[in-house]
């Protein structure tokens, strides 16, 4: 397996108010990793640090085992998706302008290439056609939601950024756009950093799951072992509920309940 994302040594600090102490994670390649802990652990900034938005006090940041210092921001930022809570669409823009944005400065002389993209991802995102010339204030904050799921893969790139990409969606439409990305995932093996508020929603879809705490990682696991072996009294706190609850219907916590009655 090779590494998509490796964080070394890195630490961020606002003045002398230290955000991240002494981050050391690497992430694998097609992992689907979901980011969780109170606001202000430091989740929106390791994300940032990725497409080069935020730069490290020190440390590095190697993307496809490159170094991102060395590397032409603009270039590496139109090779990783980007989507982030609430409508970030160009509203002077229609739906099928905002989808085919970066495939356009990627293949320009393939109108064709482009529009057969922008097809393909509005379907796969369940947009229907039909709202393809539309601007962002004709359209749902779902629906806009998805737009800029579409727009963040359309370029296909091979690492996607979210954070909280779900935030101001309703419950129906949240579990929709889980399930869409959950398939996307499948189909694309796609690399996801995916930063959430919900533990429920990040055992559900993340392979790995990354709790943060003040700046330092807690647990970075499967969600079965951060579920079932919690590794501090903070993940534990976490999953608590979670573990009692257990209406995870997700295959990859079958035995959730099981492990609810034999834990407890
Ligand atoms: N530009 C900045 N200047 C100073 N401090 C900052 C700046 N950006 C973020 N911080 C601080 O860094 C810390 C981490 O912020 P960050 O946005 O990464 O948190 P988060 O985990 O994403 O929180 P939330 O869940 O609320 O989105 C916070 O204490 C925040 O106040
Ligand atoms: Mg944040």
């Amino acid at each position: 397996m090779s590494v998509a994302v490796e964080f070394r040594n890195i630490k961020k600090a606002y003045g002398e108010n230290v955000v991240i102490e002494d981050l050391n994670l690497k992430i694998e390649q097609g992992e689907f990793v979901s980011i969780v802990g109170s606001s202000g652990c430091g989740k929106t900034t390791t994300l940032k640090m990725v497409n080069g938005l935020i730069e490290p006090t020190s440390g590095s940041v190697f993307v496809n085992n490159e170094d991102i210092k060395s590397k032409n921001l603009i270039e590496l930022r139109r090779g990783i998706g980007y989507a982030i809570q609430g409508s970030v669409l160009f509203p002077h823009l229609n739906v099928e302008q905002n989808i085919s944005y970066v495939p356009n400065l990627l293949n320009k002389k393939d109108k064709t290439k482009t529009r057969d993209a922008v097809a393909k991802w509005m379907q796969i995102v369940g947009l229907d056609e039909e709202i393809m010339h539309r601007y962002s204030n004709e359209l749902s904050g779902g629906q806009q939601q998805r737009v800029g799921i579409a727009r963040a893969l359309a370029a296909s790139p091979s690492l996607l950024l979210m954070d909280e990409p779900f935030g101001a969606v309703d419950e129906i439409t949240r579990e929709q756009l889980q399930k869409e990305m959950k398939r996307i995932h499948k189909e694309t093996k796609i690399t996801i950093l995916f930063v959430t508020h919900d533990i429920n929603e990040a055992l559900k879809l993340g392979t790995k799951v990354l709790v943060m705490h003040q700046g330092k990682i807690e647990q970075y696991d499967t969600p079965k072992n951060i579920l079932n072996h919690p590794a501090s009294d903070y993940v534990n706190q976490l999953v608590y509920r979670q573990r009692h609850m257990c209406h995870l219907s997700d295959d990859q916590l079958g035995d959730c309940e099981y492990s609810a009655v034999s834990k407890v």
